[in-house]
């Protein structure tokens, strides 16, 4: 049986990847969001109000994130970029460093990064995996009670999201892994691919909020639907 030609594959990818090895997601019954009001900890008003109580919880994650390690979802998305002839493209609402750690080199941190810090004074970013707190002084402008981590909060306009909107026009295959479909704009990016041809497909443990939206949904736990359809798209393209 002939297979379409698929030479571009973009990737999104939430919690629920990273679910397998440890880390918390945010909506799941005991989620994040079920321990902290977001507005708290993940606004720019909460910081403002609290900058403690913000920088305890992202210095709580990071601290946390020196024990996880990639699972085989991450590990199979990172094969699928070493061995498919497509060009693969992720792109992750993750702060998390476990695609990196999984050997994934085409990675868009669309939310930021847990291992990086960055200084509301003079807009230094650099990789971090230590404590922040509001006597850290920023190695650039020397000042203190600036630095913060290299996440993008509710309100905040996510990464990269011109290289993103180009990927996704692009498309010949966009995938949807572990992400409940909440929040925008990665909420819109498989009606952005759809648009321009891309055949769909979301893979997670339920369904999201937009997987009417998908030509095809596959639900299963990531560490097995994943490499499951990892392999499944080597072996169509080596029957090409
Ligand atoms: N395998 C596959 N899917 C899973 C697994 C698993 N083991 N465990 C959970 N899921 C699914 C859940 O069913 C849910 O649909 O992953 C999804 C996680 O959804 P959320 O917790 O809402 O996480 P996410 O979609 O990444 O949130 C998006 O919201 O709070 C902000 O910035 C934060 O990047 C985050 C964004």
């Amino acid at each position: 049986m002939t297979h379409p030609r698929i030479s571009k594959i973009v990737i999104l990818t939430g919690a629920g990847i990273s679910a397998e090895s440890g880390v918390a997601t945010f909506r799941d019954q005991d989620g994040i969001w079920a321990k902290y009001d977001y507005r708290d900890v993940a606004t720019p008003d909460g910081f403002a109000r609290d900058p403690q109580l913000v920088l305890d919880f992202y210095n709580m994650r990071r601290r946390k994130h020196g024990d996880v390690q990639p699972n085989a979802a991450h590990l199979a998305l990172a094969r699928l970029e070493a061995e498919h002839p497509a060009n693969v493209v992720i792109v992750t609402q993750n702060v998390d460093a476990l695609h990196e750690a999984a050997g994934s080199k085409a990675l868009i941190h669309m939310h930021g990064e847990i291992l990086k810090r960055k200084c509301g004074n003079c807009g230094l970013q650099e990789q971090w995996s230590n404590d922040i707190t509001r006597q850290s002084v920023c190695p650039n402008c020397k000042q203190a009670g600036t630095l913060r981590p290299d996440v993008v909060w509710f309100g905040e306009m996510p990464y990269h999201m011109e290289t993103i909107a180009e990927h996704l026009q692009s498309a010949d295959l966009f995938l949807s892994i572990g992400t409940s479909g909440h929040v925008y704009p990665a909420a819109g990016f498989v009606a952005e691919a759809g648009l321009h041809g891309a055949k769909t497909v979301e893979l997670n443990l339920e369904p999201s909020e937009g997987t009417s939206l998908f030509d095809e949904t596959i639900h299963g736990y990531a560490g097995e639907i994943v490499p499951a359809y990892v392999a499944r798209l080597l072996a169509e393209a080596s029957d090409r």
